[in-house]
């Protein structure tokens, strides 16, 4: 069906040889703006679909499978957070993207406002794509862009903000096409295109995304964000017929410095930021955590935990770990949870919505991560590591809530979601490459 698609459109539209060079244009330094907060309302936090989108992004077989059968006859999850599904195992496609392009201005730098939508359930930011504003969700845990647009259905853009390629003078198709598919079988596909893309005030012209003429209805009814930034290495860009680099790596060679950073806050507008560091948004030093990228993704090793006040204990599953705007979870290995949990009175394991739960007014430790080689330790205060209400203990008509930290076991790597960064300032350095890591004010 795409495939047939896109040969009409490439006989009706013209299109121009893949990956020419983007062209960049200097902008003025410091520009920067933010939006209100967008708040919708009726939205309700549903942990487990939180859990299950991460599932969708990087498949995996499913927290609940490690587990001995949990003792949660008595607890009544609502309704919404019933369902509990695996998935099976994606593959990222992975090979090296090779253009090149030379600038001499390096005189970029910007911000863009972050916002939360719904307590922190996902942080959106404008973007303007050939002059339309559109608000877009980064994520650095993938490398595609690709935005809701007019050549879907009415029907599947209802609710969404709509980038109209036919009314932008500066956008052009490419040849080549699009199709993720997740874990769960949802998927999205389409053409590539490209136009000026700007973000807080830095621009990449000739920006490659992908135009997708057919989304799952998980992406249609999500209608607080109309598409996504890819923000990991371009390698992992999954484009026909080769991968394509994401606005950063376009970027990059023009700022200041080669770096973006990201301040969510579940408590309003956060931003992020592009070529520059502001030691304003955060307290002490950055830690240097060194990054491997040889997948793709953000990776380190965080290697110890602690629990509130106890000792540090090392990790004994697994340490590799990424840093992933794009998951809404703080998603650790099975013996931090356990041990971690074992900390929180009335905490128990729910194989009926797959994860941890405890009474809503159970006091909830801090914990401590180590990242990367040194002892540094990044600490998420116990207050952050709440996630939403679940559902009731029948026997004690307690509310019981969902955590914001869950069990990584079934990707093979730890994902340090929104939870953990919405306490930091992290800086996405491509020197090293690296993340720098200090808590954020
Ligand atoms: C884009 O829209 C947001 C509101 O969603 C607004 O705050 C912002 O100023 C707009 N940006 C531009 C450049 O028009
Ligand atoms: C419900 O509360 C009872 C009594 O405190 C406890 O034994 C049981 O484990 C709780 N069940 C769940 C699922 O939290
Ligand atoms: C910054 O760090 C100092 C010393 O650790 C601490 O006393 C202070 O409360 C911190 N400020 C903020 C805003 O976190
Ligand atoms: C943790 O691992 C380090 C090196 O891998 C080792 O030196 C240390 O003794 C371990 N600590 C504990 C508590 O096992
Ligand atoms: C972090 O360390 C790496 C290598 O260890 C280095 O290349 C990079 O410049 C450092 N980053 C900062 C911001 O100091």
């Amino acid at each position: 069906m795409i495939r047939l698609l896109s040969i009409l459109f490439i006989v009706f539209l013209s299109y121009e040889a893949l990956a020419a060079p983007a062209l960049y244009r200097p902008l003025r330094k410091g520009k920067s703006f933010t939006v209100e907060r967008i708040k919708r309302s009726g939205y309700v936090r549903n942990g487990p679909a939180a859990l299950r989108k991460a599932y969708r992004k990087f498949g995996g077989s499913g927290s609940h499978m490690d587990y001995p059968d949990s003792n949660d006859g008595d607890f009544d999850p609502y309704p919404s957070s019933m369902g509990h599904q695996s998935s099976s195992t994606t593959s990222s496609s992975s090979s090296s993207s090779s253009s090149s392009s030379t600038t001499t201005d390096t005189d970029q730098e910007g911000t863009v406002s972050v916002t939360s939508v719904d307590d922190g359930e996902e942080f959106v930011s404008p973007v303007l794509i050939g002059g339309q504003n559109i608000t877009l969700d980064f994520d650095t845990g993938s490398a595609d862009m690709w935005v809701i647009n007019s050549e879907l259905p009415s029907e599947d853009t209802e609710g969404h903000e709509v980038y109209d390629p036919t009314s932008s003078s500066t956008f052009e198709y490419v040849e080549g096409e699009f199709e993720v598919e997740y874990g769960d079988g949802s998927y999205v596909a389409g053409y590539l295109g490209k136009d000026t893309v700007s973000i807080g005030g830095v621009e990449v012209t000739d920006q490659v995304f992908g135009l997708p003429v057919e989304v799952s209805s998980t992406f249609i009814e999500d209608t607080s964000s109309n598409g996504l930034v890819g923000l990991s290495f371009s390698s992992i860009n999954s484009f026909t017929p080769g991968p394509q680099k994401t606005f950063f790596d376009n970027v990059a060679p023009d700022l200041d410095e080669p770096v973006f950073t990201s301040r969510l806050r579940s408590d309003g507008v956060g931003e992020y930021g592009f070529g520059t560091i502001d030691p304003s948004l955060y307290n002490g030093t950055l830690a240097n955590v060194s990054v491997d990228s040889s997948n793709g993704y953000w990776q380190f090793n965080s290697k110890t935990f602690k629990v509130g006040d106890g000792r540090s204990w090392n990790i004994s599953d697994t340490t590799i770990s990424i840093a992933d705007t794009g998951t809404t979870l703080l998603l650790v290995s099975a013996d931090v949870v356990s041990y971690y949990y074992g900390k929180v009175s009335g905490s128990t394991y729910s194989s009926k919505v797959g994860g941890y739960i405890y009474p809503c007014d159970a006091d909830l430790p801090d914990l401590a991560l180590g990242m990367g080689e040194s002892s540094f330790q990044a600490v998420v205060p116990g207050s952050s590591l709440n996630y939403a209400e679940v559902g009731t203990n029948s026997t004690t008509g307690e509310t019981m809530c969902y955590g914001g930290v869950q069990s990584c076991a079934g990707y093979g790597f730890q994902i340090f979601g929104d939870i953990f960064l919405r306490s930091f300032y992290v800086v996405f350095d491509k020197r090293g490459p690296s993340l720098g890591v200090a808590t954020s004010i």
